[in-house]
């Protein structure tokens, strides 16, 4: 006799790869057609007592939350890199096992905070609007001109597998790429890029500041007035990495009056609202939090989420444990 497949809730839908998988490998609660709230998750756990849960970024999951889970979950795992919205400390208690997508969507989130520089530098929000209202006449050639982006100097905090990635980039446009990371890389990883203990020391330096950290209480808001008012004047400032960490009204100021040229936003405080002062802003550039939204990485993500799900419940050790 086979034993009845494990369950598995899936808190929204993934692709068809990864949907066919799942299918075929659990008994697989019905998934919404929109993303799941938490208090439908925990509806639906409740009726459904899985033995896996699969969740993203968008599906906050805290300590209170953790302790309605029923008995039955043994394992979480998070479509996504960053764990902010999960309360780890609780589901580890729960000896609930946890994990997450790193290194997969590298690649993505690397291209895509090398758009919002070439976006944010290069006008084309405004370039754009222009085209979808008819151009109509010509520019004259000091008229809507942007910021040169080959060869300037790119600042990136966060020196983790996605600000290398992007340092890699980088380096293809002869930036010269300048990093603060809580501990100095080694040189293999460095390469040519210069270390700055803090940020303060590396901001006035930037042309364009790139943030690739973690979101997390200690670094909520650190880019505040006082760290932009760091920046040179006229610097290109892009967030691909959580919007917590940035003071939205000092960011809005800061474009406002000129002392940023531009923003390239793929992250916001509130998601899937953003402020909407930032989003008139004829100089940002925004994406609705996109990093890793291409049917290539979504999928390796999704098969992760999948093999982590299968080692746990096996009691095999997870392929990318989170830890606290
Ligand atoms: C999201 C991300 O997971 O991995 C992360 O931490 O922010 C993204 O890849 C993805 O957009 C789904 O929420």
């Amino acid at each position: 006799m086979t034993s009845p497949r494990p369950r598995l809730l899936l808190t929204q839908r993934q692709t068809p790869a990864v949907m066919a998988r799942a299918q075929k490998d659990f008994t697989v609660f019905p998934v919404p057609e929109t993303q799941m709230t938490t208090a439908r998750l925990l509806d639906a756990a409740a009726r459904f007592q899985p033995d896996a849960i699969m969740v993203s970024t968008s599906l906050p999951v805290r300590g209170a939350d953790v302790a309605r889970l029923p008995s039955s979950v043994r394992v979480i795992a998070t479509v996504s890199v960053g764990t902010d919205h999960l309360d780890i400390p609780a589901i580890a208690a729960r000896g609930i096992a946890l994990s997450n997508t790193p290194d997969v969507l590298t690649d993505c989130n690397a291209d895509l905070a090398l758009m919002l520089i070439l976006a944010a530098s290069r006008r084309a929000a405004e370039y754009l609007a222009l085209m979808k209202k008819g151009w109509g006449r010509g520019l004259a050639m000091d008229e809507m001109l942007g910021c040169r982006v080959t060869g300037k100097t790119l600042g990136i905090i966060g020196m983790g597998r996605i600000g290398r990635a992007v340092a890699q980039r980088a380096r293809g446009f002869d930036m010269k790429v300048l990093y603060s990371n809580r501990r100095r890389l080694p040189p293999e990883q460095e390469k040519d890029a210069r270390y700055f203990a803090t940020p303060e020391e590396m901001l006035p330096h930037c042309d364009i500041l790139s943030l690739h950290m973690p979101a997390s209480a200690a670094s909520d808001g650190m880019i505040d007035a006082r760290m932009l008012g760091l920046l040179p004047r006229g610097a290109i400032f892009i967030n691909a990495a959580r919007g917590a960490l940035v003071d939205e009204d000092a960011l809005i100021a800061a474009l406002r009056d000129g002392h940023l040229a531009a923003a390239g936003l793929d992250v916001f405080r509130n998601e899937p609202t953003p402020d909407a002062r930032l989003l008139e802003l004829p100089n940002v550039f925004a994406t609705p939090h996109i990093g890793s939204a291409t049917m290539e990485t979504r999928t390796d993500m999704g098969m992760l989420a999948l093999d982590n799900v299968e080692a746990a419940l096996q009691g095999r050790p997870l392929l990318t444990p989170v830890t606290g």
